[in-house]
């Protein structure tokens, strides 16, 4: 897998997506979307990897927003479609992924960069690090998910507070708001985040992605969220990882899941 803007490891079942533009401080042109979309797409079909990590290259930036001078001059069916394709491409894409994507957010997580971490399952950051929705700035709104994704992670008030004033938080105030699980030392982000990804990797992948769905479902116009979760979680009763799950608990030994 060669990409022009992303490296990409996998390591003990952890996939690790290192976002590349480090002279642009990351920002997502569409070359981008689209190498990720195709990269997320490749991994989460592959059974090997169990846990993907999204960080940006550099100690600067996660991502510092979608990139500004391609869309400078975009009319209103092109802007239209720009954050259309974004959402098809990536930004639901990694929400509705069954494997999980952790954001390890490294540095400023601006704009798009703030709304591709929020599709991300949950985020972690570095102390170093801030985020902020800053469109209004440019006179135009947040275009891939962060008008919707902001308050549901840390309530309506704040997330218009953020998004009115284009101002940035530090990552101690992202946890205070829950945006964020942790703040650690950006030293220590990625070992951090894989010792999550392990913790993660040690349960079956198949209930893993469907309590992803089940939890999902909460926030999908017109579905019934507890219905959804009532559905998986009969699903799970016709795996082999559930069969291995409940025997080698009652056997007293680590279960060996096979994800299906
Ligand atoms: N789109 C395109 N280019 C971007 C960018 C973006 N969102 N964010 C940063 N860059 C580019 C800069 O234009 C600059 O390129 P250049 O060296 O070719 O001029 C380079 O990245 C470094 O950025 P710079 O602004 O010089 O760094 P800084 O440390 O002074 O400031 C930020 C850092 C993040 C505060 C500033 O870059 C910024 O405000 N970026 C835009 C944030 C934004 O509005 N994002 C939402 C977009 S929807």
């Amino acid at each position: 897998m060669n990409y022009e803007n992303l490296l990409i490891t996998i390591e003990n079942s952890i996939a690790t997506i290192v976002i590349n533009r480090p002279s642009k401080l990351n920002a997502l042109n569409i070359a981008t979307i689209n190498d990720l979309h195709k990269a997320i797409k490749i991994l989460g079909k592959n059974k090997e990897v169990q846990v993907i990590i999204l960080t940006g290259s550099g100690e600067k930036a996660f991502v510092a927003g979608a990139d500004i001078s391609e869309f400078a001059h975009f009319t209103v069916e092109e802007g239209t479609q720009l954050a259309f394709q974004g959402h098809e491409l990536l930004f639901n894409y990694i929400e509705n992924l069954k494997t999980p994507v952790i954001a390890a957010i490294n540095g400023f997580a601006l704009g798009g960069g703030l709304e591709l971490a929020m599709a991300c399952h949950f985020r972690i950051a570095s102390d170093n690090a801030k985020m902020g929705l800053p469109e209004v700035s440019l006179g135009v709104i947040p275009g891939y998910g962060g008008t919707q994704r902001l308050p549901q992670l840390v309530g309506k008030g704040r997330a218009m507070e953020m998004i009115m004033t284009a101002g940035m938080i530090t990552a101690d105030e992202a946890k205070q708001y829950g945006l964020v699980n942790h703040v650690v030392p950006q030293t220590e982000l990625i070992n951090f985040a894989i010792s999550i990804a392990e913790k993660i990797i040690k349960n079956s992948p198949f209930a893993v992605g469907r309590a992803i769905k089940s939890i999902n479902a909460n926030y999908a116009e017109g579905k019934n969220g507890y219905e959804i979760e009532i559905k998986n979680f009969g699903r799970c009763f016709g795996t082999g990882d559930f069969t291995e799950g409940t025997k080698a608990f009652l056997e007293k030994r680590k279960p060996v899941f096979k994800g299906k």
